[in-house]
C-alpha cells in the first residue's frame, strides 16, 4: 500500500483560501454578510497562534457573548494538527502586515 507523503509545509494561504476564503475572502479581507475582515482584526492581533488554533477548533456560536455579527463562525476541529497551526500563522502574518500601530 502506498502511503502518501506529507505535503511540504505550506504557508497556510492555500488552506486559508480553501477553507476560509468563501466567507472571509481569499486574502482575509472579509465579505459583506459573511465572514469579518481578519486583516485588521483586534482578536487576531491579540491572540497567540496557539489561541487561534483553539478558536478554530471551537468556532464561535451566533449567541456567543463575543459574537461581533450574530453570525456563526464554524468550527474546524476536523482539520489536521498540522494544518491548523499553518492557518493560524498565516492569520498572524496577514494581520500584522496590514495593521500598523
Ligand atoms: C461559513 C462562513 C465562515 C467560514 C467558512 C469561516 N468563517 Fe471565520 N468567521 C465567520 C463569521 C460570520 C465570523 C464572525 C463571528 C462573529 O460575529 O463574532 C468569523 C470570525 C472569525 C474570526 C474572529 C475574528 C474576530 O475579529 O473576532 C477568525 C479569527 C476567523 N473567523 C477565522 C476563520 C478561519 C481561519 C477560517 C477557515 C479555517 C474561517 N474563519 C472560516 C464566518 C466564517
Amino acid at each position: 500500500m502506498l502511503v502518501p507523503l506529507p505535503a511540504p509545509a505550506a504557508d497556510g494561504s492555500e488552506a486559508f483560501t480553501q477553507y476560509c476564503g468563501v466567507c472571509h475572502g481569499v486574502d482575509g479581507e472579509g465579505l459583506d454578510g459573511a465572514g469579518v475582515n481578519l486583516l485588521g482584526s483586534e482578536f487576531v492581533r491579540r491572540a497567540s497562534e496557539r489561541e487561534l488554533v483553539e478558536f478554530l477548533q471551537t468556532g464561535r456560536l451566533a449567541d456567543d457573548p463575543a459574537s461581533r455579527t450574530g453570525r456563526p463562525m464554524p468550527e474546524f476541529s476536523w482539520l489536521s494538527e498540522t494544518e491548523l497551526p499553518t492557518i493560524a500563522a498565516f492569520l498572524k502574518s496577514a494581520g500584522s502586515s496590514s495593521v500598523r500601530n
